[in-house]
């Protein structure tokens, strides 16, 4: 139409939900630009809103939440986020959340059970995002719940290189603290170059966070050994996979673990003497008050930066972990 043009440039807008503000600012200082000022509120009855104070018509959208604890007001101030993009014109709206919320609950795994996750991929859907990017998902099959583009980054590279410098290969042994963490645990030990050794974990489905460790597959005697595992919630899976291993002769137990979600008793669990550290990433917020001396807290802002930028620049998420660590 004459008189009217394009600029032809995209525009990628950073929105925080309210839930861990400093990893988005994070990300926003490693990409070189600025959260648009937002404006989310609580009314005294439990409702959430939120209005953007800028113009995001046309913009790449991608809103940044971390889902702790209240983890559904979290999700529900999300999605009230995507439904006011979606309303306001963004082109393309991408949730970014770092730990996905619900992703314990992916299968039936007795009748009459829900499954969860899917219907936070449904939520996210009817809200109006396009994709998703999430940091070591629980179950990778959680990518297929949703109906679009799931960017699955990982943080291994970044945990990786710490215990890299640290640990010695020839006595060194990685440890997966229940079946469902054998695939990762075995990248691990093929790029650490250690064996590997299984916890046969058990829960009761019928107590929530509560497990028995039935045996360790495995060499651990006289070994130092490096759990690995996406998440810390009440601690239990860590302090009985760790005294297990020393009671079954391992010399030291460290831990690498994604998401410090750090529900009690964690604090005190995981101060056990047979811990020696306890390495996570900052997906979730953790506070001052959940931080203890052998804690070590990785940054995970430059890995999501970077996927972001990635995805702004239709560039490769999958190039970032091509050969990575
Ligand atoms: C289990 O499948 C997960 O990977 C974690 O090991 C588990 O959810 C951690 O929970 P907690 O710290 O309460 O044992």
């Amino acid at each position: 139409m004459p008189g009217i043009k394009s600029s032809g440039e995209k525009k990628l807008v950073l929105i925080s939900g309210r839930a861990h503000p400093q990893l988005a600012i994070d990300i926003a200082a490693e990409l070189g630009s600025e959260l648009i000022p937002t404006d989310a509120r609580t009314f005294a009855n439990g409702e959430i809103y939120a209005r953007f104070d800028e113009s995001v018509r046309g913009a790449d959208a991608f809103v940044i939440q971390s889902h702790t604890n209240p983890i559904n007001e979290w999700l529900m101030e999300q999605l009230i986020m995507v439904d006011a993009l979606k309303r306001a014109s963004a082109k393309r709206i991408t949730v970014v959340a770092p730990f996905y919320p619900y992703a314990r609950q992916d299968k039936k795994g007795r009748g009459r059970e829900p499954i969860s996750a899917r219907l936070v991929a449904d939520l996210f859907k009817v809200a109006g995002a396009d994709r998703i990017m999430s940091v070591d998902l629980h179950a990778a099959q959680i990518q297929g719940f949703f109906d679009g583009p799931v960017d699955h980054l990982f943080a291994m590279p970044v945990l990786l290189e710490h215990f890299r410098v640290k640990l010695d290969p020839a006595t060194l042994t990685i440890v997966s603290p229940d079946m469902g963490r054998v695939r990762v645990a075995d990248i691990w030990s093929d790029k650490l170059g250690a064996p590997l050794a299984i916890i046969h974990k058990r829960r009761d489905p019928l107590v929530p966070n509560q497990i028995t460790v039935h045996e360790i597959v495995g060499e651990v005697k006289g070994r130092v050994c490096l759990i690995v595992d996406d998440l810390i919630d009440t601690g239990r899976t860590i302090v009985q996979a760790a005294e297990a291993l020393m009671a079954a002769g391992a010399t030291g137990v460290v831990v690498a673990a994604t998401h410090a979600v750090f529900s009690p008793p964690a604090l005190d669990l995981l101060q056990n003497p047979a811990i020696q550290e306890v390495v996570v990433t900052d997906t979730l917020p953790i506070p001052e008050d959940k931080r203890f001396p052998t804690l070590t807290v990785l940054p995970i802002a430059p890995l999501l930066a970077r996927a972001i930028h990635e995805v702004f620049d239709e560039g490769s998420v999958t190039s970032m972990f091509e050969g990575a660590a």
